[in-house]
């Protein structure tokens, strides 16, 4: 009996232990844990072995205010809201659009950009504005995304491809498995400048705020990005971050 104490004691002290230790080399106080989607060019795409884009850069210039380090997580898309909902990622940042059904889940910071949806298609396509879209046609998208949640309110679940990634849907365009997209409209330059035979429509969707998913409890977080966000966006860091990437 005695001994079985011991053991008890001693594995619980281990156990102990180890947390600390991987607690030690997850989040520590000093890191935040940055949840994205990597497929999304110019907000974040994979250059070599890093990832880049305008999102990495403003969480970047957010941390180095608050004096933070940021780590990259390169999550599915769908998978971010959940994930800073349960605590596992402090914050999401994927040119994610601020819906209220997100925002039930998650905090959102204040916007930081704006967006709309546009529609890739194949050059030679009948389909020449977003009035010739109906709901017999196939529509891809990327999945959990406002595009998806747009072509499916509009054309029926039925009608709409989901896929795990933007440049995946657009494979399925150029194989001619859909036969359209709807994504966001600058990934949607990027996509159609990377691959031959495409081009973009413009769609009737609202303009849409992209800003950064923070855990509901963590109003400290919430305040300091929106501080660091103000300030940014007041000395042109944020303009300028942008126009490196975007240049119209
Ligand atoms: N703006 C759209 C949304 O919030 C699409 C975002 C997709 N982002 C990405 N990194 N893949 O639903």
């Amino acid at each position: 009996m005695k001994n079985m104490m011991k053991k008890a004691v001693v594995l619980a002290l281990a156990g102990t232990m180890a947390m600390g230790i991987f607690a030690g080399c997850g989040k520590s106080s000093d890191t935040l844990v940055m949840a994205t989607n990597a497929t999304f060019p110019p907000y974040e795409y994979h250059e070599g072995n890093s990832i880049v884009g305008i999102d990495v850069e403003i969480a970047n210039a957010i941390g180095e205010k608050i004096g933070k380090k940021i780590e990259i997580e390169d999550v599915e898309f769908d998978s971010i809201v959940a994930g800073v909902q349960s605590g596992k990622y402090d914050f999401g940042m994927a040119g994610m659009t601020v819906t209220d059904e997100r925002k039930k889940n998650v905090n959102f910071s204040d916007p930081y950009t704006t967006a709309v949806q546009s529609v890739i298609v194949p050059e030679d396509s009948a389909i020449a504005s977003v009035d010739d879209i109906t709901s017999d046609m196939k529509i891809g998208v990327q999945q959990g995304t406002t595009g998806d949640i747009y072509a499916s309110d509009d054309y029926g679940e039925d009608a709409v491809t989901k896929y795990k990634s933007g440049p995946d849907a657009v494979q399925a365009l150029l194989a001619g498995k859909v036969d359209l997209v709807i994504i966001d409209n600058q990934p949607a330059k990027s996509y159609v400048a990377a691959n031959e035979g495409l081009k973009i429509l413009d769609t009737a969707y609202a303009e849409e705020e992209y800003a950064i998913a923070i855990n509901k409890q963590n109003d400290e977080l919430l305040k300091e990005v929106n501080t660091a966000l103000s300030e940014l966006q007041a000395d042109g860091t944020i303009d300028s971050i942008i126009k490196k990437y975007i240049k119209d």
